[in-house]
C-alpha cells in the first residue's frame, strides 16, 4: 500500500554524474574535502565512464582541470584541451551509450580562477560570451550531447545557441545553470577544480542567496533565449526556487547538489553522526518532490548502488 501511495520516485535514471579530469595526471587523486570523488586522468576515464553507465546513470557531466592557464582561458577552447580530448575518447567508446554534459565556464582555464575575463578588476560580461562559445563550440566539434554554462554571464545561452547553430551543431542541447547562487556550498568543487577566483568573490555574477524574484528571472531569460534544460543550483537550500521554477515553467528542471552538500553528509557520516545512506536518499527524493526531473550529485554512483538494491 505504501508503494502504491508513494507520490515521489527515484531512480539512477535521474542522476547525472559529474567526473573530474585533469591533464597531465599520472594516477587518480583524491580530493581532500570531497571523501571518495577523485580526479582522473584521462586514461582512467572510459573505465570510469563504464562503471556509471553500468549502474543506469544516463549522463555524465564532465569538468577539466588544464595543466595551463592564462587570462583569456586559452585551454577551454583548445580542441586538443583536456574536456576536448575527454568527450572525443567517450564518444568513440561508449557511442550514444551515456549522454555526455560538459560544463562550459572559465574559472578552472584562467589565471584569474573568474568565470569570465577580467579587464582592470570588472569583469568583461561581453567579452567573456565570445570566449565562452568558442568553447562549447570546441566541445561540440569533440562530440558533446549538452553543454552545460555555468559562469552566469548575460546573454550566455543566446550567444552558444547562436554559435552552435551557426556551425551545424543544432542537435547539440544547451542545460544552463540559470539560478546560480554565489554560494559557500561551492568550496570543496573550488578544491577539486582549482578554480577559485584569485581576487574579490563570484559575487558580481551569481545569483545572492537573498533573492528568489532576481533567481526566477534568471530562468526566464534563459528560456527566451533558447535554452532546453534550466538549472537551480545549489539544490538543498534552494528547494523553493526548485518548487517555483517546476510552478511557472514547462521546461526540463534539474537541481545541482553541489560540493558542500555532499561534504557535509560525508563529514558528519565519518564521525558518525548521522547514517549516510538514509541522509543521501532523504536528500534526493527532497530534491525530485520539490520538482526536479534530474539531480547532478555526486552520490550518483552511491546512490544508483542503493536504489539498485532495494
Ligand atoms: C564553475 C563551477 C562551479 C561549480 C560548478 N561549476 C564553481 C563556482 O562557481 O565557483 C560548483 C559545483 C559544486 O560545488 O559542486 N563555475
Amino acid at each position: 500500500m505504501r508503494e502504491l501511495i508513494q507520490e515521489t520516485n527515484l531512480s539512477p535514471r535521474d542522476f547525472i554524474c559529474p567526473v573530474f579530469v585533469q591533464e597531465d595526471l599520472k594516477t587518480r587523486t583524491k580530493v581532500d574535502s570531497m571523501s571518495e570523488i577523485e580526479r582522473l586522468p584521462l586514461e582512467d576515464i572510459n573505465e570510469e565512464v563504464g562503471i556509471i553507465s553500468d549502474l543506469g546513470i544516463p549522463a555524465i557531466m564532465l569538468f577539466g582541470i588544464p595543466s595551463y592557464k592564462d587570462e583569456k582561458g586559452s585551454s577551454a577552447f583548445d580542441d586538443k584541451g583536456i574536456v576536448q580530448k575527454a568527450i572525443s575518447q567517450i564518444r568513440q567508446n561508449f557511442g550514444d551509450k551515456i549522454v555526455i554534459m560538459a560544463d562550459v565556464c572559465l574559472c578552472q582555464f584562467t589565471s584569474t580562477g573568474h568565470c569570465g575575463i577580467v579587464q582592470g578588476n570588472k569583469i568583461d560580461n561581453d567579452e567573456s560570451l565570445a570566449v565562452l562559445a568558442k568553447t562549447a563550440l570546441s566541445q561540440a566539434r569533440a562530440g558533446v550531447d549538452t553543454v552545460s554554462p555555468s559562469a552566469m554571464m548575460d546573454g550566455q545561452v543566446a550567444t552558444i545557441r547562436k554559435a552552435l547553430d551557426d556551425d551545424g551543431f543544432t542537435d547539440v542541447s544547451i542545460m544552463s545553470h540559470s539560478a546560480k547562487h554565489r554560494s559557500s556550498f561551492y568550496s570543496p568543487f573550488r578544491d577539486a577544480a582549482e578554480c577559485a577566483p584569485k581576487f574579490g568573490d563570484r559575487k558580481t555574477y551569481q545569483v545572492p542567496f537573498t533573492n528568489s524574484r532576481e533567481a526566477i528571472m534568471e530562468v526566464q531569460t534563459d528560456i527566451n533565449e533558447g535554452v532546453d534544460i534550466v538549472m537551480i543550483k545549489p539544490a538543498l537550500s534552494y528547494l523553493d526556487l526548485i518548487a517555483e521554477t517546476r510552478r511557472r515553467f514547462d521546461v526540463p528542471v534539474a537541481a545541482y547538489s553541489v560540493s558542500g552538500e555532499y561534504a557535509l553528509v560525508k563529514g558528519a557520516a565519518s564521525k558518525g553522526w548521522i547514517n549516510e545512506k538514509d541522509i543521501t536518499e532523504e536528500i534526493l527524493y527532497s530534491i525530485k518532490r520539490a520538482g526536479a526531473d534530474m539531480i547532478v550529485t555526486y552520490f550518483a554512483k552511491p546512490a544508483a548502488k542503493f536504489l539498485q538494491e532495494s
